[in-house]
């Protein structure tokens, strides 16, 4: 074990400031004095561009498997998957050389416009924590490091170096943190890449807050901070927030910047030191995995062929699908001959091979006659020819399949999307082609909703097929001709129309700014509470078999938070083929003192099942998944009370229900205060005792029961309501002409025995 904090005391001032500035795009600076190599890192999230010249931010990288995107892989809804996809990964992150994978990205979709959504798992933290826990576990576990990305709230692409996120403290705890906690704390990444943008104010990059006292305090992170490409503005300031290694480099500026401030006290050396030995800590780690050798390309391939279909959400199907020996099959769409499996920007990889839909297709269809209509040019011009050439063709065929790919002018990292529409040629084109032939099947290839109201009703089947990574286009022929049973569901809500999303009035921001007024009610949240019609909910998909949900148990009725609660449900496969069924477990809180969610993803299974087969399915709940954060107390709280425990096939499709008790052992000091109303006084269970005896007393005296009835004027006003909102200091000085004592001498006196009692 090499001894860090040794080789800090042996550095000079010079070699340290160097270590915390990149000496390339892509590598950290050696000291070759103390035998120390440099660390590469790559991106990721989903398959390496290891760039071969690392002074290069953008050259051609390296041959390496393309797998599917976030959206795509979270659609799978399954862990194990990801663990494995990780191990590949690692495996290709070895054979080039590559120490440290930057991501996975677990940023939440707050609005479906992000141009980046392909890049980020789910609208629900629950869900996007656990698969960013499996894919940093599998890639670790081969002794390759990740940088779990973007921390934090970086959840657009307008103004994402500038723009400033203003997020209530509790929809960060409860929504924008809680994925990033989960896969620090369990999956423990060897790295954190904070965001470009602000954060209430102060740029991730030099927040203190998030980078020391959430990310190091709390969650107990080990690893070091990297900045996102550019992100720092001031690197005294950033090391002294917690941002160890400034990326890309070489900065000679910001390395002289640390020396100067050291030198003239504005920076204290053993600030630099902690970041030195993090980054150290890290480099000496990454060194013990021998890097070289070659990876099996031809097993990587294929296992992205079997994530990708894994995760094809089957949207709607009127039985044509699976495709039922089709003598003619017109095959309609750019998409089919040019995949369309990957987005813009720095995700963007160079990949072994690449399966094009067309041929795949061509492999699985037997004595089938395939033909093929482009259908919509490259970029986004009309063209009435390529639609006609595709009805002719459709209109001849038995069925038609249409691949319709959202075009990288409308969604890439950098910008974000300007509408949720396919272009306008590509609608007319469904629409055309669904006109003459009725047996039309739709693949979208895309990184986050389309809305379809135009064309959604005139297709027999749509297949959600996502960016689909290098094999997509057989994992699509092996959904169409049944080889896979799709078991997708989606990991985010699909809405109706754009106007409907939860974020619509506060996206992107202006001046500046972006307000996060939604609050905790993104996604289906956001929907349940509002009751408003969505196109197909969150943790929906089809399947060619069906399933039925039975014997749903708890381990107990009524539970201590400290115990956790145990559910079982059974799962049968009541179809004639095997398929895969994602059992989703939801949480809804009966009362609160603050207001919830309807219901809350808190567990999940995917399960595989023989036609006529049962599995019972357990999930585990701990207090967190009853618990919602307060921040009147600064921290995650439970209270008594009844819960559902809500099982399902989807957000929508809640297949059996039970009540339990929850017993919360917290015990929090009262929150009531003088300028506390009546109100809250009555509401909370000590207050109320304290309180009731003089406030009954008073209101007896009062000219309160009067002829008008108890608590009324003349006009039928509810005078206890009005008395309600008075803070019970003011209330005791409206009372002064009845009490015996002054109105402060005997709030002062309630708030002792409030604090007697509770503390
Ligand atoms: C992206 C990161 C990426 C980095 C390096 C940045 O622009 O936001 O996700 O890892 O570039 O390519």
């Amino acid at each position: 074990m090499t001894n860090i904090q040794a080789l800090v005391a042996q550095m000079t001032l010079e070699e340290k400031a160097a270590l915390c500035t990149g000496a390339s795009a892509w590598t950290t600076t050696p000291i070759p004095r103390l035998d120390l190599p440099e660390l590469l890192v790559s991106d990721g999230p989903h398959g390496l561009r290891r760039v071969p010249e690392v002074q290069s931010m953008s050259s051609q990288s390296l041959p390496a498997t393309c797998f599917p995107t976030a959206s795509s892989t979270a659609a799978g809804w399954d862990v194990d998957l990801l663990r494995e996809m990780g191990e590949a990964l690692a495996e290709e992150a070895i054979s080039l050389g590559v120490d440290v994978i930057l991501g996975p990205g677990t940023n939440m979709k707050r609005s479906p416009l992000c141009g980046r959504n392909f890049e980020y798992f789910s609208e629900d933290p629950y869900l996007a924590g656990a698969l960013a826990t499996s894919l940093i576990e599998g890639i670790q576990s081969r002794g390759v490091g990740t940088s779990l990305k973007h921390f934090a709230a970086n959840n657009q692409e307008y103004e994402r170096f500038s723009i400033d996120a203003v997020i209530d403290e509790r929809a960060l705890r409860e929504i924008y943190l809680p994925a990033f906690e989960a896969a620090v704390t369990q999956a423990k990444p060897w790295t954190v890449m904070c965001a470009y943008n602000r954060l209430n104010g102060i740029h991730a990059s030099q927040n203190h807050w998030l980078l020391t006292e959430v990310l190091r305090d709390e969650w107990g992170f080990e690893g070091f901070v990297v900045s996102d490409w550019g992100a720092v503005h001031d690197r005294v300031a950033a090391l002294k927030a917690g941002l160890d290694l400034e990326m890309p480099g070489p900065k000679p500026t910001r390395v002289n910047a640390v020396i100067e401030a050291v030198r003239n006290g504005d920076l204290d050396e053993a600030v630099l030191d902690e970041a030195v030995r993090r980054i150290l800590t890290i480099v000496c780690r990454a060194a013990q995995t021998p890097k070289g050798g070659e990876f099996d390309v031809a097993a990587h391939h294929a296992l992205a062929r079997r994530i990708s279909a894994e995760s094809i959400v089957l949207l709607k199907n009127d039985g044509i699908l699976p495709l039922q020996s089709p003598e003619h099959i017109a095959v309609i769409g750019r998409a089919a001959m040019e995949a369309h499996f990957q987005g813009g920007g720095s995700s963007h990889i160079n990949p072994t091979q690449v399966d094009v839909p067309f041929a795949e297709l061509q492999k699985l269809a037997g004595n089938a006659e395939l033909s093929f209509a482009e259908g919509y040019p490259k970029d986004d011009s009309l063209d009435g020819g390529l639609i006609d050439e595709a009805v002719a063709l459709a209109r001849t065929a038995d069925v038609a399949l249409l691949y319709v790919a959202l075009p990288s002018f409308k969604e890439s990292e950098g910008y974000d999307r300007p509408d949720l529409d396919l272009t306008a040629q590509q609608v007319k084109l469904i629409q055309a082609v669904t006109a003459v032939q009725p047996h039309t099947v739709v693949i979208l290839n895309n990184g986050a909703p389309v809305v379809m109201g135009e064309w959604l009703d005139q297709t027999a089947a749509v297949l959600e097929a996502w960016m689909m990574g290098q094999a997509g286009g057989s994992a699509i022929a092996d959904v169409l001709f049944g080889r896979v049973n799709p078991s997708g569901k989606l990991a985010e809500t699909f809405p109706l129309r754009l106007i409907d999303t939860p974020s619509y009035l506060n996206f992107p921001g202006e001046n500046g700014v972006v307000r996060y007024g939604e609050g905790l009610f993104i996604g289906y949240r956001y929907y349940d509470a509002k009751e408003t019609a969505v196109l197909f909910p969150f943790g929906y998909g089809l399947s060619y078999t069906t399933f039925e949900y039975s014997n749903l148990q708890l381990s107990a009725d009524r539970f201590k938070d400290v115990d956790g609660l145990t559910v079982s449900v059974d799962v049968t496969n009541t179809g004639a083929v095997a398929g895969k069924e994602v059992v989703q477990l939801y949480v809804h809180d009966h009362e609160s003192r603050l207001v919830r969610p309807y219901k809350e993803l808190k567990g999940f299974a995917k399960v595989s099942l023989q036609p006529g087969e049962t599995q019972t399915v357990s999930l585990a709940l701990d207090s967190r998944a009853f618990a919602y954060y307060d921040p009147a107390h600064h921290q995650w709280i439970t209270e008594d009370g009844q819960f559902d425990i809500l099982v399902g096939a989807s957000s929508a499709d809640i297949r059996c229900r039970a009540t339990v008790s929850l017993q919360s052992t917290l015990q929090l000091p009262s929150l009531l205060h003088a300028e506390s109303t009546i109100r809250s006084w009555l509401a909370d269970p000590v207050g109320i005792q304290i309180l009731q005896p003089i406030f009954a007393e008073l209101m007896k005296n009062a000219d309160f029961f009067n002829d008008n009835g108890p608590g009324e004027d003349e006009n039928g006003t509810d005078l206890l309501g009005f008395l309600m909102d008075l803070p019970l200091r003011s209330f005791f000085h409206f009372q002064e002409g009845s009490l015996t004592q002054p109105p402060d001498d005997i709030t002062n006196m309630l708030l002792e025995q409030v604090r007697g009692v509770r503390v």
